[in-house]
């Protein structure tokens, strides 16, 4: 894997970036002991310092070009190695916050053998710290942490934000594949795309939507080729709905001229 610093990234001056823990925290007995596992793991593991080296050039990470997909919030890897088995042709990196999750996925892509897949320990709330806008020619969301409560809406994923940042990192053609058991997860998508979070209008942004479907528990779900999750098996099991959607990137430009979000960090 190479080795070398990352590439001038325009916007680096104004945003603050997701930083990994420096090594020097990592003597103390206290820690988790997958902070240091998940260091010590190697590929398909990068650690966060290590994936930010790849801003702009990530088929040397996976030593190979191919159409560059993610999934955030891989959990314990059952979509990141499933989809990645069944889907050759593409580089799929996986991101996920929390370190054992880190090992679990790493584990079960290097036990599949796959050499097209990645995960590493990353925030999902720093994705212009690891892509180019338009590198991405897919996104995976598989049960988003919910945060029902009102008072923590702010900490949801799903929101005008977020799929500002997708319009951006999406090419025309991409698909945004959203699964969650939360249902406002789901139904609040149609509402964001031209509204923020309080309803106020906003422009539209560049999607369609060109699947939905209320339970992919029951019969043919919405993707032929999707993978089963841990959280997606548990809801199944207690015979809850698991809510799906999916948004297809237009060509049309994002951000519009002139306009600056009011989401931006
Ligand atoms: C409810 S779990 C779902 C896990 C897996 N996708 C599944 O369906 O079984 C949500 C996952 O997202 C991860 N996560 C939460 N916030 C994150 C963030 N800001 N960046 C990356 N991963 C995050 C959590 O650690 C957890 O593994």
């Amino acid at each position: 894997m190479a080795t070398s610093q990352r590439m001038p990234q325009p916007s680096s001056e104004e945003r603050p970036r997701f930083v990994d823990r420096p090594p020097e925290r990592f003597n103390d007995p206290k820690l988790n002991p997958y902070l240091i596992g998940h260091r010590e793991f190697g590929p398909p593991l990068l650690t966060a310092t290590q994936a930010a080296t790849y801003y702009g050039r990530w088929h040397e990470a996976f030593g190979r070009h191919a159409p560059l997909h993610v999934e955030i919030g891989a959990g314990n890897g059952f979509f990141l190695a499933g989809f990645a088995q069944k889907h050759p042709e593409i580089n799929l990196l996986g991101i996920e916050i929390r370190y054992k999750r880190t090992v679990l996925c790493a584990r079960k892509i290097r036990n599949a053998g796959l050499s097209n897949a990645l995960i590493t320990r990353y925030d999902a709330w720093f994705l212009d710290d690891l892509f180019e806008p338009g590198s991405l020619s897919g996104l995976y969301i598989n049960h988003p942490d919910p945060w029902p409560k009102d008072k923590h809406e702010k900490n949801r994923l799903i929101s005008r934000w977020f799929l500002e940042e997708a319009a951006i990192f999406l090419r025309e053609g991409a698909t945004l594949r959203l699964k969650s058991d939360f249902e406002d997860n789901v139904a609040r998508v149609p509402r964001l795309l031209d509204a923020d979070g309080d309803g106020a209008p906003m422009p539209a942004l560049p999607f369609q939507i060109t699947g939905r479907c209320e339970d992919v528990t029951q019969g043919e779900g919405l993707w032929p080729d999707d993978i089963e999750t841990n959280y997606q098996s548990k809801f199944r099991k207690r015979g809850l709905p698991v809510y799906a959607i999916e948004l297809t990137r237009t060509g049309q430009a994002w951000p519009p001229e002139g306009w600056v979000s009011k989401h931006a960090r």
